[in-house]
C-alpha cells in the first residue's frame, strides 16, 4: 500500500520516525463526526493516545471535545483549540496542583474516583470561589473481553467507583456545596472487538440510572468512555474504525431521558491507523533456530508489544527479495524485552531495509521514552511531502 514515490521519501528520512497520513486523519474524523453526529453524540477525543500538537489541532478543529488524565493534558488541549466547554478531566490520582489548574480552565466536568477526592475538589473549588461539574466514574463489573493488561471495568480495578456503591456515595458527597453532580461516567477497557461488552454496559447504565431516579436524581450527562479497537492485523483493509456499528448498537440498548446528552472518551480509534513507525536494519544476525533483524527502532519508541504482547503488523518496504525467511525484529535497547515480534516471516531482508510499524498512530509517540539515553524519533507528515 505504500507508493514507491513515499518508499523514496522515507529514504530521505532519519530513522527511526514516525509518519502520520493526515489524510487518512481528516477520513477518520470525518466519519466519525457524521456517525455520532446522527444522534447527538458528544466526543472527546482521549488525549492520551496521541498529544502531538499538530495531530491534536487538526482533532479539535472538528469541534470536537477532549478528555484528559492529568493537568498537563487539560493545559495541551486547551493550547490546542479545544473549549474548555468540553473537556472532561479524569484519573484516579488527580493532585491538588492539577484539579486548581483544571478549575482556573473552567473545564467541563471532573471524572471523580472516591469521596475523597470529590471532598478536595470541593474545598479547593471553595477557595477559588467556584463549583465544580462532576460525574462519578463507577465501576460497572464487566469484562471487556480484551487485552488483560487494558482491561478497566473489573471489580478488582483501580478504576472507578463500586457500582454497588452508588447510593452511598451521592448521600457522602450530598452535604457538599461547591461540586455539582451532573452525570455518570464508565470506561470498561480499550481495544474493544467484541461489541457485548458495550451491550453489558448499556445495561449496567440503564440500572443505574433507576437507581438514580429512586434517589430523586435526574442527571443530565452519561458518558460511555473509550474503548473502540482497532483491526491491527489487516490496517489497510479497515482503516477506519466501526463507529457506526458501535453508535448504533448504543442507541439501540442504552436509555437515554428527554434532555440527557451521551458522551464517548475515544483514544485509539481515532488515531491509531494513521501513524506509522519507520525503522531501519542495522544488522542481521543468523542464530540457530531464526535470524535476529536489528532495528534501530527499539521499546523506547514503540512499547506496546514490550509492554502488552501486542500485535503491529511489520512490512518490508524496501526489500528486493524474492524470498522470505523467518525473523525475530528486535530493537537495540539493553533489555531482553525489547522484542517486536518472533518467528515472523518477511522478505528477505538485509541491513539497511526500511521496516514499518503499523497502527502506531495511538500510544506510540506519546508512550516513547529516552531510556538508554536515545533521541526520540522524529516526526513527518503527508500534508509535508
Ligand atoms: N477514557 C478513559 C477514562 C481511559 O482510561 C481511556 C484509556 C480512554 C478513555 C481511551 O480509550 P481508547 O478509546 O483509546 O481505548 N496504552 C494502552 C492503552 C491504555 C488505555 C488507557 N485508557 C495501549 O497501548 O494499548
Amino acid at each position: 500500500m505504500y507508493s514507491s514515490d513515499l518508499i523514496n521519501k522515507f529514504k530521505t528520512f532519519q530513522t527511526p520516525f514516525y509518519y502520520y497520513d493526515l489524510g487518512l486523519l481528516r477520513l477518520t474524523l470525518e466519519t466519525l463526526k457524521k456517525e455520532a453526529d446522527k444522534y447527538g453524540y458528544n466526543i472527546h477525543y482521549a488525549v492520551k493516545a496521541n498529544a502531538n500538537e499538530k495531530i491534536m489541532r487538526l482533532i479539535s478543529s472538528y469541534g470536537f471535545g477532549a478528555d484528559c488524565v492529568s493537568g498537563n493534558e487539560v493545559l495541551k488541549a486547551y493550547e490546542c483549540g479545544f473549549e474548555p466547554s468540553k473537556i472532561v478531566f479524569a484519573g484516579v490520582g488527580k493532585s491538588d496542583g492539577e484539579i486548581i489548574s483544571a478549575l482556573k480552565c473552567g473545564i467541563f466536568c471532573f471524572n471523580c474516583e472516591s469521596v475523597q477526592e470529590i471532598e478536595v475538589i470541593n474545598s479547593l473549588a471553595l477557595s477559588l470561589g467556584k463549583t465544580a461539574q462532576i460525574a462519578l466514574r463507577l465501576n460497572p463489573g464487566i469484562d471487556a473481553h480484551t487485552n488483560q493488561k487494558i482491561n478497566t471495568g473489573l471489580a478488582d480495578s483501580k478504576f472507578g467507583i463500586d457500582f454497588n456503591l452508588l447510593e452511598d456515595t451521592i448521600k457522602e458527597i450530598s452535604d457538599f456545596k461547591n461540586i455539582k453532580l451532573i452525570g455518570l461516567h464508565y470506561h470498561i477497557g480499550s481495544q474493544i472487538l467484541d461489541f457485548e461488552p458495550f451491550k453489558l454496559l448499556c445495561e449496567r447504565s440503564n440500572e443505574m440510572q433507576e437507581k438514580l431516579l429512586a434517589l430523586g436524581y435526574e442527571l443530565p450527562e452519561i458518558n460511555l468512555g473509550g474503548g473502540l479497537g482497532v483491526d491491527y492485523y489487516n490496517p489497510e483493509e479497515n482503516p477506519v474504525p466501526e463507529f457506526q456499528k458501535l453508535f448504533s448498537l448504543i442507541n439501540q440498548n442504552l436509555k437515554v431521558r428527554k434532555g440527557q446528552r451521551v458522551h464517548f472518551e475515544l483514544g485509539r480509534s481515532v488515531v491509531a491507523q494513521c501513524g506509522k513507525l519507520i525503522s531501519k536494519v542495522l544488522y542481521i544476525k543468523p542464530a540457530r533456530e531464526t535470524n535476529f533483524a536489528i532495528l534501530d527502532a527499539g521499546f523506547t519508541d514503540l512499547i506496546r508489544p514490550a509492554l502488552y504482547g501486542a500485535y503491529h503488523k511489520i512490512e518490508n518496504l524496501t526489500s528486493q527479495s524474492s524470498e522470505t525467511k523467518i525473523y525475530d525484529v528486535v530493537g537495540p535497547i539493553c533489555e531482553s524485552t525489547d522484542v517486536f515480534v518472533k518467528h515472523l516471516e518477511l522478505k528477505g531482508t538485509s541491513r539497511g531495509d526500511l521496516l514499518s510499524f503499523s497502527s502506531a498512530g495511538a500510544y506510540g509517540e506519546i508512550m516513547a521514552s529516552q531510556y538508554n539515553l536515545r533521541k526520540l524519533p522524529n516526526v513527518y507528515y503527508s500534508d509535508n511531502e
